[in-house]
């Protein structure tokens, strides 16, 4: 099948790319630009694993062909910390366990972002809960994950209430 030009932003670089139609943003990201931080899990929408940031929401990448984000920006696990500096909440992640094995986490962290910036989050575990249903964690690190959400939120909102000073 004939290849298809595209341009997509992925943590701030920028590439153009020749994609066959039928490959997804997910194997794109893992297969051919080895961003394997973002996990394919079910491969069919269930799971959550595979969960990026476009245009700053949240979309499972594995439902999502390549070719249909042309010009979009795209946000995975790897642009999250800044450099050797975590973000407050891959931190608070790390300081509430809210993973075990692991597979997830980015999945869960992407969600985390995309969850915060809809400003549905709130302190509520039960909204936290609702806000991630999308994203299935099979140890069940579930407790330590929404501790670990309220947690940050807590911090960014203290850290904008600073620069808002
Ligand atoms: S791998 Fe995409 S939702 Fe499971
Ligand atoms: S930490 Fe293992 S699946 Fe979530």
């Amino acid at each position: 099948m004939t290849s298809l030009p595209i341009t997509l932003t992925i943590n701030g670089h920028r590439h153009k790319l020749e994609v066959d139609p039928r490959v997804t943003l997910l194997d794109l990201l893992r297969e051919r630009l080895d961003l394997t931080g973002t996990k394919k899990g079910c491969d069919r929408g269930q799971c959550g694993a595979c969960t990026v940031l476009v245009d700053g929401k949240r979309i499972n990448s594995c439902l999502a062909l390549a070719v249909s984000q042309d010009g979009a920006n795209v946000l995975t696990i790897e642009g999250v910390a800044h450099g050797e500096e975590l973000h407050p909440v891959q931190a608070a992640f790390i300081a509430h366990d809210g993973f075990q094995c692991g597979f997830c986490t980015p999945g869960q962290i992407m969600s985390t972002l995309g969850l915060i910036a809809e400003g549905q989050a709130g302190d509520d575990p039960e909204r936290i809960r609702e806000g991630l249903s999308g994203n299935i964690c099979r140890c069940a690190a579930y407790g330590g994950i929404v501790e670990a959400i309220v947690e940050a939120q807590e911090k960014l909102a203290t850290a904008d209430r600073r620069t808002a000073a």
